[in-house]
């Protein structure tokens, strides 16, 4: 099922969010292998057509995955366009912590105008409410040089706690940072 929230800007763009389903597919696969979003990954490759269908089927049915649309509207036309994703994923961290990684790719035509602001905002708080229990902490990884990635994710309550591997590690915890 869809799940929406919008919020009005001074662009007069709506922004919002929903989970992502079967037929969105090929544009995360898209976005994952822009040049950008391959730097940043892992494995610095792009993934073949093949695995992503894999792991993209699996991690929709995944309760340790959660993937979102980001779309944008104009008040003029209500018809809405996808833009981005973000992508949650929990995995195993030190002392048996719940810990989630988030990462967040846009489109480039619609970079640095506050769309990712407010859409990483509106995907946490579907996130959060998406989740069974309570968990400790909320990662982001980001290149010492993505400046806009990092203002992104401090500007939204994450605190710089690493920086020995090459990338910079924020964190935001569950309490400390409430969103409203
Ligand atoms: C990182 C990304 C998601 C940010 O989204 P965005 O919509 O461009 O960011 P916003 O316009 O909401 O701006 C967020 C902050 O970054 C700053 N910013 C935006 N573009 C910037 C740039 N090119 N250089 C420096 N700062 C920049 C903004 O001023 C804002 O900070 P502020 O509120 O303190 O002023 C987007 O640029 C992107 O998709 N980049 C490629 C993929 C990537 O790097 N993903 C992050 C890996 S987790």
């Amino acid at each position: 099922m869809e799940t929406q929230k919008i919020e009005h800007g001074n662009s007069g763009v709506s922004v919002s969010v929903r989970r992502a389903v079967s037929s969105d597919v090929d544009f995360f696969r898209n976005l994952r292998n822009l040049p950008e979003a391959v730097e940043l990954s892992e494995s610095k490759q792009k993934v073949a057509a093949e695995d992503h269908e894999l792991w993209f089927k699996e991690a929709l049915l995944s309760s340790n995955i959660r993937l979102f649309v980001l779309q944008t509207s104009y008040a003029a036309n209500h018809q809405k366009t996808d833009i981005g994703f973000l992508r949650f994923e929990s995995r195993e961290h030190e002392q048996d912590e719940s810990v989630w990684f988030v990462s967040i790719v846009l489109l480039a035509a619609y970079r640095g105008k506050g769309v990712g602001r407010r859409a990483l905002l509106l995907a946490i708080k579907e996130w959060e409410a998406s989740l069974h229990g309570p968990h400790d902490a909320l990662i982001a990884r980001v290149h010492p040089q993505n400046h806009a990635s990092r203002r992104l994710f401090e500007g939204a309550g994450f605190m710089e706690v690493d920086q020995s591997s090459g990338f910079l590690t924020l964190r935001r915890h569950q309490l400390q940072d409430p969103i409203n």
